[in-house]
């Protein structure tokens, strides 16, 4: 049977007690503590995940690396490496053919590349299906809220990153016009020059994120930012926002204060067979993954349809994913019956009944700007 193993870690305190039920109730300074203390551990088993071409099934393993965005980004880097490392050389003891890095362990430093130099088995960040995912369901999204993509500005956000530059490849020749934004204004104008003879829309850049937000009706956010950054004022009326990043980076007040504007979590997949993500240490109890059963994020379905494929190499590292992969990828996972989960925002499902109240609104709020009113009004 194949295998595989993915490496996760909290994106926020609730987390650790989802992953930690012993820090459950727990104040943030102990909860801070406990995180501190806490070595890498086996946290589940993955079972029952079947080919749909094949029948074949494979096994794996969620090892968590107890560090949170903010201590990827701020503690000294050999330290991170090492923890990440450590989860790696777990893996392989499990029998874990590959590993997958999740959120953070792919993102820090060189994006999996210095980890896959050292680690004893293969690595991928899934970092090229969830392109594939977030593609599908921006376009999907776009479907929804009655836009054409071939007339919509498209903002990505985190374009020069490794999902964002892959996300802008795709999207060039699909979308009326490209705004990419991040932070290092001398790397995005390098990006923006050389995407720019490569892709059919015209692109612009900036290093401002409202401004950025401002221009797109259809906007994809995938940075490594640890803060929201997207902000309910900036959103055009009936905007589409495909959010990839984890931690997320749209703020929680868009849900409250934009009924017009659709927020999707762009990563989520159905996962084929009949998945099973139990604990490993308190036998017979589920996993919370928070998502719905049978659904995993686009870069572990990307690990495990490596592992179906029998693809035990280095897969998807570091920044400038090669077109070839995504087409390969996104091929063999539809083959294995990996699809795009259903609509979700904010960690609910997003209804039907949602769906055709956010589309009424945004045509409220797109006729309220074209007579002279505020977005979002
Ligand atoms: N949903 C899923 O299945 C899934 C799968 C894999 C990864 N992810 C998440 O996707 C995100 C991106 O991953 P990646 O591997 O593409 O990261 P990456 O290669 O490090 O790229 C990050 C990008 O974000 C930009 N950025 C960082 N902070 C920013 C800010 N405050 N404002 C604007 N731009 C900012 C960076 O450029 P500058 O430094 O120049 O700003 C860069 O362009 C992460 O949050 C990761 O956890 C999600």
């Amino acid at each position: 049977m194949g295998t595989f193993a993915f490496l996760i870690h909290p994106l926020s305190l609730e987390d650790v007690a989802r992953y930690e039920p012993g820090a459950k109730g727990k104040g943030r300074a102990i909860i801070e503590k406990i995180l501190s203390w806490m070595p890498v551990w086996n946290t589940a088993h993955i079972s029952g995940v079947r080919s749909r071409a094949t029948g074949a099934e494979v096994e794996g393993w969620f090892i968590t690396v107890p560090l949170m965005p903010e201590h990827f980004v701020t503690m000294p880097r050999e330290e991170v490496y090492g923890r990440i490392l450590t989860g790696c050389e777990m893996a392989a003891e499990l029998g874990a053919q590959i590993v997958g890095l999740g959120a953070f362990t792919g993102v820090v430093g060189d994006g999996g590349v210095s980890i896959a130099e050292r680690s004893p088995i293969p690595v991928t960040t899934g970092n090229s299906l969830t392109v594939v995912a977030a593609v599908q369901s921006l376009l999907r999204g776009a479907h929804e809220m009655e836009i054409d993509p071939r007339e919509a500005v498209c903002t990505v956000i985190g374009a020069t990153g490794s999902i964002g530059g892959a996300v802008v490849r795709l999207l060039g020749d699909r979308v009326g016009g490209m705004v990419l934004v991040a932070r290092n204004r001398t790397r995005l104008q390098r990006f923006a020059e050389e995407v720019g003879s490569q892709i059919a829309a015209p692109v612009s850049f900036t290093t401002d994120v409202s401004a950025g937000v401002r221009q797109g009706q259809l906007i994809v956010t995938a940075t490594s930012s640890t803060l929201e950054i997207i902000q309910p004022e900036d959103l055009q009326p009936g905007a589409v926002v495909c959010e990839v990043s984890l931690p997320h980076d749209v703020s929680r007040r868009v849900a409250a204060e934009r009924p017009d504007v659709l927020v999707t979590e762009g990563g989520n997949m159905r996962v084929p067979g009949e998945p099973r993500f139990m604990r490993v240490r308190e036998q017979g109890e589920e996993f919370d993954l928070g998502l719905p059963p049978a659904t995993a994020l686009a870069c572990m379905s990307e690990t495990m349809t490596l592992a179906l494929e029998g693809r035990y190499e280095n897969y998807t590292l570091g920044r400038g994913i090669q077109l070839e992969k995504l087409i390969e990828i996104g091929e063999m996972a539809a083959r294995h019956g990996f699809e795009l989960a259903g609509l979700r925002a904010f960690d609910v499902a997003i209804g039907a009944e949602q769906l055709a109240r956010t589309r009424e609104a945004a045509k409220r709020a797109r006729l309220g700007r074209a007579v002279g009113g505020s977005a979002g009004s």
